[in-house]
């Protein structure tokens, strides 16, 4: 079975092809970094153009890259939200055209879903691992998705592999302000280190001093399991005026070899703080909620320093931490074909008329009863 899956929910273009739902045949991703880079984050209009620029000839590379013709595919995924409209609204057209064209079946994902896959997605290029067939020796989780846009946290009883099977996540936390990718980026910014800002910050915090300042770690102290990154954001800016000001006002650096030491121990200091944030609330979530792996998704999964913090947290703990590839970890089509599948093979079809949802939600927010 061959499943097409579309992904524009932001500023990634994206296509691929799975066959069965698990193995990868082709994952194409058109990033506009380019376009949105000098004004230092996503701007919706020129999103919007960039993705029908794309969309074309990155469905048509997603089914030459795995040797197929658009009438071998089984059904077209597509996200659906949440994300920019004008964004998603691209992908979701060009999908409801193809399956009316050629009369294929169509399902809507939540991005949120595509992120949460992309972990199983990762176990299954590696058929050796024996956690990776049904996945029930992981299960329940504690699935961490971290990017620019979201910081949740949600706990997976099923993931609705199997046809019998509904898939079953709750919402246990989510970020009250910033994203984690978010305060990365809106750092970087600050120090005038360009955008998306994630990649840097981690290549300059290895040359810093992660304890050289002293940075706020949230206390949420009503019970839920929230995070918060506007506090540490705007900590880093005070630290700058009082103390970087004659820094970033000069900021004659050419490349990051001449960054100078004292934004080299800031960068390292933010990314630490950061990091024991995002610790902290899974390791409170882990004495809430006892898994048996916790799985973190998104860009911000990218970062060593954070995958190594997290395994040596929970290994004390005997508790597998699963990460993607840092390709399935930022945006991408692979995982919403992943996520797609089993709906396919439910035949839990959408119709045609289904529209892009800025705002969908993937799960009740247990904590709020809302
Ligand atoms: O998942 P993604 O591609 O898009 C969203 O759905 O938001 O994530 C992009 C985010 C950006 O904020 C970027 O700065 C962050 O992921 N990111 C990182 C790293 N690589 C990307 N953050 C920290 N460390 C990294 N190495
Ligand atoms: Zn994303």
């Amino acid at each position: 079975m061959l499943t097409l899956g579309i992904e524009s929910s932001c500023d990634e273009t994206a296509a691929s092809v799975l066959e069965n739902g698990r193995r990868i045949l082709s994952n194409v991703v058109a990033s506009q970094e380019d376009v949105h880079k000098r004004y230092g984050g996503v701007v919706p209009e020129l999103a919007s153009r960039r993705h029908l620029e794309n969309i074309s000839p990155v469905v048509k590379a997603a089914l030459g890259n795995a040797g197929i013709q658009p009438r071998e595919l089984d059904g077209v995924a597509v996200t659906q939200g949440p994300g920019l409209v004008g964004s998603l609204l691209v992908g979701i057209n060009y999908a409801k055209a193809l399956c009316f064209s050629l009369n294929l079946p169509l399902v809507d994902v939540h991005h949120l879903e595509g992120h949460i896959f992309s972990v199983p997605l990762t176990l299954w290029q590696e058929p050796r691992q024996a956690e990776a067939a049904d996945l029930k020796g992981l299960l329940p989780a504690l699935a961490l998705v971290v990017s620019g846009g979201h910081t949740s946290l949600f706990w997976i009883e099923g993931l609705g592999l199997g046809v019998q099977e509904e898939a079953s996540y709750r919402l246990l936390g989510r970020t009250r302000d910033d994203a984690a990718g978010e305060a990365f980026d809106k750092v970087a910014k600050l120090l005038g280190l360009g955008y998306p800002g994630g990649a840097v910050i981690e290549r300059l915090a290895r040359r810093g001093d992660p304890h050289a300042v002293k940075l706020p770690i949230p206390r949420i102290d009503n019970g839920k399991l929230d995070f918060s990154f506007s506090g540490i954001k705007t900590a880093v800016l005070r630290y700058t005026q009082k103390h970087l000001s004659r820094e970033l006002a000069v900021r004659n650096w050419v490349g990051e070899e001449a960054v100078p030491r004292s934004v080299l121990d800031l960068a390292a200091s933010f990314q630490h703080t950061a990091i024991k944030i995002l610790g902290k609330t899974l390791l409170e979530a882990s004495r809430d909620y006892p898994p048996r792996s916790i799985m973190v998704s998104g860009g911000v999964a990218c970062n060593r320093a954070l995958r190594q913090h997290l395994q040596e947290l929970f290994a004390e703990r005997r508790l597998p931490v699963f990460f993607p590839t840092p390709i399935l970890s930022t945006d991408n089509a692979a995982m919403i074909a992943a996520a797609g599948h089993p709906k396919l093979l439910k035949q839990q079809f959408a119709d045609l008329s289904i529209n892009a949802d800025a705002r969908l939600k993937l799960a009740r927010i247990s904590h709020q009863g809302a």
